[in-house]
């Protein structure tokens, strides 16, 4: 197998070939759609009632059938941390957990951390003040895993807080601010 083969996908039909799992038929199994099943969210307070793939994600749910875009999806495989809600008050992973499994939870994003006509949430606040982000793609999933990380008492020293925090990627290189937004939130928040 060349380079070349891999760039221009040859490398799938040749693995296909060699690999009975990864027929054509096998993936066209695997990745067709099964039947909707209604899933009820509660997301930021209200309840809403969707028409979902049982394979959906939150974070699809959230995006695409909800239009919550605040939470990202940076990797959609559990490595990034952009994704990051809170589900009963503890930090997820919404790119890696299903909606079916969230029904009856209470999940919070972004979007509800603050209300819409009133101040900033602390973490939000701290955030601007401390100019804790670059580009601001990992900011909402930052913001999300640092109140949780406050709460669970994790924030009391720097190692901690980069400790903590680690599951939370940031590709613009801003972790020094973060963690001193962090330090500045700490005091306005309650730990659980
Ligand atoms: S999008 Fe979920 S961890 Fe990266
Ligand atoms: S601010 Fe750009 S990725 Fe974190």
């Amino acid at each position: 197998m060349t380079r070349r083969t891999i760039l221009t996908g040859g490398a799938a039909l040749a693995g296909a070939a060699m690999s009975p799992p990864f027929t054509a038929a096998a993936v066209e199994k695997e990745t067709s759609p099964s039947r909707n099943v209604v899933v009820r969210l509660t997301v930021n307070g209200h309840m809403r009632e969707l028409e979902l793939d049982p394979r959906t994600t939150i974070l699809d749910a959230l995006r695409e059938d909800l239009k919550l875009t605040g939470t990202k999806k940076g990797c959609d495989q559990g490595q990034c941390g952009a994704c990051t809600v809170h589900i009963e008050g503890e930090r997820v992973l919404s790119c890696l957990t299903l909606a079916v499994a969230a029904q009856g939870l209470r999940i919070d994003t972004i979007e509800g951390l603050s209300p819409t006509e009133g101040p900033l949430h602390p973490m939000q606040q701290a955030f601007i003040d401390q100019d804790a982000f670059q580009c601001g793609y990992c900011t909402p999933g930052q913001i999300m895993s640092a109140v949780a990380c406050v709460r669970e008492g994790h924030a009391d020293t720097d190692a901690d807080i980069r400790e903590y925090m680690s599951g939370n990627l940031c590709r613009c290189g801003a972790y020094p601010n973060i963690v001193a937004a962090i330090k500045q939130a700490r005091p306005h928040l309650d730990k659980t």
